[in-house]
């Protein structure tokens, strides 16, 4: 491992839309004094061209695994070996099956195989390909073995659908070039070191050769993909290579069902206000927070039903879902829910919404942009305050990026909610609360305010939902 500046990659494109992006990746190694050179796939190549990608990393562009001139010398063989880290980015459906799969029938993945440097994959497709069992345990397979690979951001794709599947921005996959040549990411960490099983031979870490030592059985633990609530990925644009038995198979273990009897209602993830048919307004809310706190209510024993907004987040065991686009769909179903003994509302619904929604895709025109006027959504929380329904510990979420406690404070008597957990949303887009793991978070009851400590959002869910059965009066029957 070395500093980032003076790497050396080798980068493989493979044949998804989002290789142009790989061009600009190329300009920003170069940009931070790295030296690239690039491998396209035959799909790869229907997306950019040997040219773009010569002209822009200052080295010839390799194509094929039958060229005359470089195959004397076992070129393939030596462009494996050249480089610091090999990165495979975009990291087809395809590719990644046959890196898993130890498959070489053409140049990218026969290099990837013979190679003794570490690999970052950077997946990129479409939402249900990445979420497929079979591209899901390819990931777990390739991690397991020591290959980094990246998580794919979420949102609104080139095939019209919505989730998890987008490429990374290239100073995102960068930024992880540069943590793993600074150290922040070790790339032959295996997997089996961590429970304490056997560790694999030295040799064999990091690179695909540790594919093949992880394919000989070493007892009968699951990759990390197939086991329940295991985190497959590290976080939103870092590297996966964290051990996936670090955690807890199930993270919401209690003691007993405290919740038993009791129907908690969970509001979780952004809102999307329609402006016409292709376009909306949005927040970055990933839900995360709020799936974790329905599942560990369920954990707890209570009957939850959970509205989401527009999330791909798996619907945690025991909770039954209702998905919404829009704050009114959300305030419909939170109404049609009640009663509830606690409400937890953290989604982030829009606080405004188009004042006329268009019923066809607006057109740009060379006349000035047109105006965008808003009008208020519902205040699902407050309404919930007043309502004649009102569960008995109304919970209300307050993201903040300036004075976290006293809006908070504020919040609480205006909504008229018992507790309002406070946290500070503030941050780099990527870096922020909104979609990253942990939360950090100020709890404000009728008591004063408590400061947690960062945690992962599973313990900030855990913990709450502790509180809240501590909260609840005892009931008459038991
Ligand atoms: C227009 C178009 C876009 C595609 N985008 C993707 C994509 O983003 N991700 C992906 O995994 N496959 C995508 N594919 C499918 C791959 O190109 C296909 O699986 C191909 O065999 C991949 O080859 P490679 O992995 O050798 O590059 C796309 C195909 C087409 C025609």
């Amino acid at each position: 491992m070395q500093e980032a500046g003076g790497i050396k990659v080798l980068l493989v494109i493979g044949g998804g839309i989002a290789a142009y992006k790989s061009c600009e990746l190329v300009r920003l190694i170069r940009k931070n004094d790295g030296e690239v050179t690039c491998v396209l796939t035959d799909g790869g190549a229907q997306f950019v061209t040997p040219m773009t990608l010569a002209a822009l990393s200052e080295n010839p562009v390799h194509t094929t695994l039958w060229d005359l001139k470089n195959e004397v010398e076992m070129g393939h063989i030596q462009l494996s070996r050249e480089a610091d880290l090999v990165v495979v980015c975009p990291a087809t459906a395809n590719m990644l099956a046959k890196m898993a799969m130890g498959i070489a029938d053409d140049l990218a993945t026969t290099l990837l195989l013979a190679t003794d440097k570490p690999v970052m994959a950077v997946p990129a497709m479409n939402v249900r390909m990445w979420h497929h069992a079979a591209t899901q345990a390819n990931v777990a397979t390739l991690v397991e073995a020591g290959v980094m690979v990246l998580d794919p951001d979420e949102g609104p794709m080139a095939c019209g659908e919505y989730g998890a599947g987008r490429l990374p921005e290239p100073q995102a996959i960068w930024g992880a070039i540069e943590a793993w040549a600074n150290g922040g990411t070790q790339a032959g960490t295996h997997p089996a070191d961590a429970d304490g099983s056997e560790p694999l031979a030295k040799e064999a870490q990091g690179g695909l050769d540790g594919l093949i030592a992880s394919l000989i059985p070493r007892g009968t633990r699951k990759p990390a993909a197939l086991e329940e609530d295991a985190p497959l990925l590290a976080g939103k644009g870092s590297a996966a290579a964290a051990p996936p038995d670090a955690s807890p198979a199930n993270p919401y273990a209690f003691d007993g069902r405290p919740l038993e009897g009791r129907h908690v209602l969970v509001t979780a993830g952004p809102t999307h206000e329609p402006i016409d048919p292709v376009r909306y307004i949005a927040n970055r809310s990933s839900g995360k927070q709020g799936f974790a706190i329905a599942a560990a209510a369920a954990a707890a024993g209570a009957r939850v039903t959970l509205v989401a907004g527009p999330v791909s987040l798996p619907t945690p065991p025991g909770v039954t879902r209702i998905d919404v686009q829009t704050a009114r769909d959300m305030a419909d179903a939170v109404r049609q829910s009640l009663p509830a003994d606690v409400a937890v509302m953290t989604a982030a619904v829009a606080d405004w919404r188009a004042a006329d929604t268009r019923g066809q895709k607006m057109k740009k025109r060379s006349s000035a942009p047109p105006a965008l006027r808003l009008e208020e959504n519902p205040d699902i929380l407050a309404t919930l305050g007043t309502s004649e329904q009102r569960p008995s510990l109304l919970i209300g979420f307050a993201a903040e990026t300036e004075d976290v406690v006293e809006n908070a404070l504020a919040k609480r008597e205006r909504k008229r909610a018992d507790w309002i957990v406070a946290n500070d949303v503030s941050g780099p887009v990527g870096a922020s609360v909104m979609g990253g793991a942990d939360n950090r978070i100020h709890l404000v009851t009728d008591n004063g305010v408590e400061d947690w400590p960062e945690m992962a959002k599973e313990e900030v869910a855990m913990k709450l939902v502790g509180r809240i059965a501590e909260a609840l009066e005892p009931r008459d029957d038991g």
